[in-house]
């Protein structure tokens, strides 16, 4: 799974990668993609060493990100649809606050979800709430500006225990400092978090594979579109 976050973020223009795992998978995941030279990009290690939630996972990284904005994937989530790597990377540039990315599913109740104005502004975010208030919800893809890190301190454990990264986006609402971009109708979303959901995605990269002669969730295809379509990518890296 990992493949298709990371190829996520290799189109959107990131250079510098964190993953955060548990202990035991972290040799796993070190022997399959290294320190990340092979994609043209730099990939670095961090150990969450109890399942505290998101914001947890976040701060494991903290010493890496050396205090500067960040966007946060999550392993489980897959992105799939022209240009969306371009049009995330506009989303990151020049930004300040946070901004999540939202789109509209059948059953919003187990995830954040967020309730638009008419005119776009983030009126409410909640997390799992049995009454929704939309069908939109968060993905599991968030831009947080510089001060995330002093947020992210101040965040306590929900009910379920964990340190979730809605109340982090809700510190960022309460200083009118959230934004959200609805994923375009040709952006499809899949969070595998689940069994249901990991079969509907294997399902739905099986078909487009088989009916196309490319491979989706590719790094090494990731990094060698932003050579060829940006070869001052070349010279960074
Ligand atoms: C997490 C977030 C939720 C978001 C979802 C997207 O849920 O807490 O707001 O909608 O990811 O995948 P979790 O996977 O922790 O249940």
């Amino acid at each position: 799974m990992i493949y298709y976050p990371l190829t996520t973020l290799i189109l959107a223009g990131v250079t510098d990668v964190c993953i955060v795992v548990n202990e035991e998978h972290k040799d796993g995941f070190f022997r399959l993609l290294g320190d990340g030279s092979k994609f043209g990009i730099s990939i670095s290690f961090r150990v969450q060493r109890e399942p505290n939630g998101l914001v947890g996972a976040l701060m494991a990284a903290e010493d890496e990100m050396k205090d500067g904005p960040v966007v946060v994937i999550l392993g489980d989530n897959l992105f799939y649809g022209p240009g969306v790597g371009t049009s995330l990377q506009q989303a990151f540039s020049d930004h300040s606050g946070s901004r999540l990315f939202c789109t509209e599913v059948p059953d919003p109740r187990g995830f954040g979800v967020v309730e638009l104005s008419s005119e776009g502004g983030v009126l409410s975010l909640e997390e799992k709430p049995s009454n929704p208030k939309s069908r939109l919800v968060a993905t599991g893809l968030y831009f947080f500006d510089e001060t995330v890190w002093r947020r992210a301190r101040k965040i306590t454990p929900s009910k379920r225990g964990e340190l979730e990264i809605t109340d982090l986006n809700n510190d960022y609402l309460r200083d009118s400092q959230l934004v959200a971009t609805v994923l375009p109708r040709s952006t499809v979303w899949l969070d595998t978090g689940t069994i249901a959901g990991l079969s509907e995605a294997s399902e739905f990269v099986r078909v487009l594979q088989s009916r196309q002669n490319f491979s989706i969730g590719s790094p090494e295809a990731a990094a060698l579109s932003k050579v060829i379509y940006n070869p001052s990518h070349l010279a960074q890296s």
